[in-house]
């Protein structure tokens, strides 16, 4: 096996993909790294001239991407050459929840995972390390194995020569703070059977990360780690929210609370912000993910727990609508509603299982007039993920929400937009440029009574009740 490499090809363009890539390009400036995508509009996106229009908001990428791209950093729908040229091949496509068939709202949909195997095992050639990157059931490997394999069975017959090898190595970026997690990593995971991939994997990270940050384990530990991190996190989230609403009914102030138990260093500070619940495409999902596991190796009671963590994430969201509707008299009809913030956590367009797409969807369902501001987030995909939502609470029968009420709804370029006769601002997303909110000149703006809604922590509510506004804040009894 050649332990030199030239060609890294990533497949997968995502908010993975992407920046992790972006990240190895410049720090290994002699590798030539290209990250395929069957999505055209993504490559293009990644290719546009523009800098501002890549296709993830993300703190620091489009200066790695200016100084890497078209010298050894690459964006291509060119799958097949790209494949072929690879010497390490990392699978980084998207490994959403089932939504049918056995299975499904808990195991993940590998149709990705398997139809980009399939492309790898046809045209790689000579020797290849192929690295699964993205967040998957374990044993995952042994499915990608067994895929490649089947395929040189097919091709012995012709004597072409090809190996493979395979690594795990999941992907612990938060994003938001994408660039900075991937540049100085709390550590890097590689599960593999074979200590010469493992090896060639592990000098491309010391490049720029300390050896004793990199962590080796067996295939199936590296897969099980990357859901446990996951559920951990998740799980200290959906625990301080709890204690959240203790906080409101108990004169006790969750701010207080998180300082006070964070500085136990074996609590630690970190994860300990109260929200409207987590959000993000892999927390929830990868849970389900581990639930899966639990239930199919018939640990129920393993399983119940982590569902617990589940639960509570849908209750905080529904309890702050909850309150919104009773704070205001019990009714929202034709009410106006500012929400502040969309994306699932600050620093990032990503809106996937935000919890304003539930908030808002139940708000709408109260028949409220929503006007909705946030940095990074389109108004496009403000209306997917709206219509999705409703699409799927109708399927299930759960919701009496109409589709003229889903046009109940607007997208504010400019935040005094937002501001303007409103009954209510919700605060969901903790920008940054919510913390230097003008209150006199919004309290002027706003209709009485008005109230403020800060699931964020992030108001300053001596600033904003000056002016007469009720502020409601999470974890808060005031
Ligand atoms: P994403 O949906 O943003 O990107 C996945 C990309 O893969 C898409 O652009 C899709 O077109 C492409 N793709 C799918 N099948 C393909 C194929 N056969 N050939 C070529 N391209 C194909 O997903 P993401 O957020 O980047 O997540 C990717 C994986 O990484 C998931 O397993 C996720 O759980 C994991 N992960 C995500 C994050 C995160 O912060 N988003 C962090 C760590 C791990
Ligand atoms: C998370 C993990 O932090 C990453 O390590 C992991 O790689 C990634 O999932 C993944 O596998 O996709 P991410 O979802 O991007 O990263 O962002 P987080 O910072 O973890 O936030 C997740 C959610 O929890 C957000 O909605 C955030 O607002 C919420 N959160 C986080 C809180 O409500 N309180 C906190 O104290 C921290």
């Amino acid at each position: 096996m050649n332990s030199k490499i030239s060609n890294i090809c990533c497949i997968g363009a995502g908010y993975v993909g992407g920046p992790s890539m972006a990240v190895f390009a410049n720090k290994l400036p002699n590798i030539n790294i290209t990250v395929v995508d069957l999505n055209k509009e993504r490559i293009s996106d990644w290719n546009n001239k523009d800098l501002e229009k890549l296709p993830i908001y993300e703190p620091g990428l489009s200066e790695i991407v200016r100084k890497t791209r078209n010298k050894n950093l690459f964006f291509s729908t060119e799958l097949k050459q790209n494949i072929a040229k690879a010497d390490i091949i990392f699978i980084s496509v998207n490994t959403p929840t089932k939504t049918s068939g056995f299975g499904a709202g808990k195991a993940s949909d590998l149709r990705w995972i398997e139809s980009c195997t399939r492309t790898v095992a046809e045209f790689a050639k000579g020797h290849t390390v192929v690295v699964e990157k993205s967040t998957i059931p374990v044993r995952t490997a042994e499915i990608i194995k067994n895929l490649l394999n089947s395929y040189l069975k097919k091709e012995s017959v012709n004597s072409n020569k090809k190996t493979f090898s395979i690594l795990s190595n999941p992907e612990f970026l938060a994003e938001g703070n994408a660039i900075k997690d991937l540049e100085s990593p709390d550590r890097i995971l590689i599960g593999g059977e074979d200590e010469t991939s493992i090896k060639i994997l592990k000098n491309l990270y010391t490049n720029w990360v300390p050896e004793n940050k990199i962590i080796c384990t067996n295939l199936w530990s590296s897969e099980l780690s990357k859901l446990v991190a996951n559920a951990f996190l998740a799980q200290r989230v959906s625990s301080i929210n709890s204690i959240s609403s203790i906080c409101e009914c108990t004169g006790a102030d969750i701010q207080e609370v998180s300082k006070a138990i964070g500085t136990d260093s074996r609590i630690g500070e970190k994860f300990l912000s109260p929200s409207p619940g987590f959000g993000g495409s892999c927390f929830k999902k990868d849970i389900l993910n581990l639930i899966y596991l639990c239930n199919f190796y018939g640990l129920d009671q393993v399983s119940n727990y982590w569902e617990g963590v589940l639960k509570i994430n849908e209750w905080q969201k529904k309890r702050i609508s909850q309150i919104i509707v009773e704070k205001l008299f019990g009714t929202l009809y034709g009410k106006k509603i500012g929400v502040l913030g969309f994306s699932f956590k600050a620093n990032t367009n990503d809106t996937r299982e935000s919890p304003a797409i539930d908030i808002v969807t139940d708000l709408l369902e109260e028949k409220a007039k929503i006007s909705i501001f946030d940095p990074k987030v389109t108004k496009d995909s403000i209306d997917n993920e709206l219509k999705n939502a409703l699409f799927k609470l109708k399927s299930r029968n759960m919701h009496n929400i109409e589709n003229s009420e889903l046009k109940n709804w607007n997208y504010c370029e400019d935040i005094n937009e937002v501001f303007n006769n409103a009954d209510a601002l919700i605060f969901l997303t903790e920008w940054e440029e919510f913390k230097s909110i003008d209150w006199e000149k919004v309290s002027s703006l706003m209709r009485y009574p008005a109230w403020i809604f800060d699931c964020r922590s992030i108001i300053n509510i001596d600033k904003a009740s000056k002016y007469g506004l009720n502020v409601w804040s999470l974890g808060k009894s005031k």
